[in-house]
């Protein structure tokens, strides 16, 4: 007798919620009403905003399958130093270290650099020298990842502007033009799933992406949410205004 194997097939995928409990909480109402089954979290939980604890709190809620750590939430542990980051950020950094709740804090130190799941690989910055943090956005950077992971699909984050790259079977890498993708069995792919928190790409929206597992559908999801509230909050802890006013033009 033959038993099919009910595995996992709709996955949210969510990065970079950077403390914006606005933004996190719009984007978990909707992986739950699109039918997600597991959630990811590919980092970078803290930093910037005024609602850690918040936000850490929403995200255990959903038990994520995986999380990993992102650069941020390295500095609030002490484990990359403030240098390596800009004073708004360096600033939120401390900032953070002294209102997050130790329980919370916890969390994030357990939480590894790389994860895998069968196929699907997940890092918040990039497979090769996922500890150097460094942005992956380059079309030879790209064709150099591919090599440093292994499987059919790797998430990342960090970037802060969403994209997916495909690589054929003869190497070549091209990023789709498309936000829903099938993706194509003979094909490798390297995704990133843009920011929650803090939208980078000309687009305040916020961002998430699901992923059909047994489909090989792929979308990157766009989601209105209050960062006006968000921006008065983070003047309102004495964070920095320059943090407060990009989220209003995704910059
Ligand atoms: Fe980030
Ligand atoms: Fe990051």
């Amino acid at each position: 007798m033959f038993f099919v194997l009910n595995w996992v097939m709709r996955y949210g995928i969510f990065s970079d919620i950077h403390s914006n409990i606005e933004a996190m909480t719009a984007v978990a109402k909707a992986m739950r009403s699109e039918g997600a089954q597991e959630y990811l979290c590919l980092g970078d939980l803290v930093g910037y905003y005024a609602n850690p604890d918040e936000v850490i709190e929403l995200i255990a809620s959903l038990n994520c399958w995986k999380i990993v750590m992102g650069n941020h939430d390295s500095a609030l542990l002490g484990r990359t130093p403030l240098s390596k980051f800009n004073q708004p950020a360096a600033d939120a950094i401390t900032w953070t270290r002294t209102h997050i709740k130790p329980q919370n804090q916890r969390f994030l130190e357990d939480l590894r650099l790389r994860e895998e799941i069968g196929e699907i690989q997940l890092v918040h910055s990039s497979p090769f020298q996922s500890e150097e943090w460094h942005y992956l956005t380059g079309q030879e950077d790209l064709e150099r990842n591919f090599r440093y992971f292994q499987g059919f699909i790797c998430f990342f984050g960090h970037v802060h502007k969403p994209f997916i790259a495909e690589q054929r079977g003869n190497g070549s890498v091209r990023i789709l033009e498309e936000q829903e993708c099938q993706l194509q069995k003979e094909c490798r792919y390297l995704v990133n799933v843009g920011s929650v928190g803090q939208p980078r790409d000309n687009n305040p929206k916020t961002c998430y992406v699901m992923y059909d597992s047994t489909a090989k559908k792929l979308s990157i999801r766009r989601l209105d949410y209050d960062y006006e509230t968000t921006a008065q909050k983070t003047l309102a802890a004495g964070l920095s205004d320059f943090l407060a006013q990009r989220l209003k033009t995704g910059k």
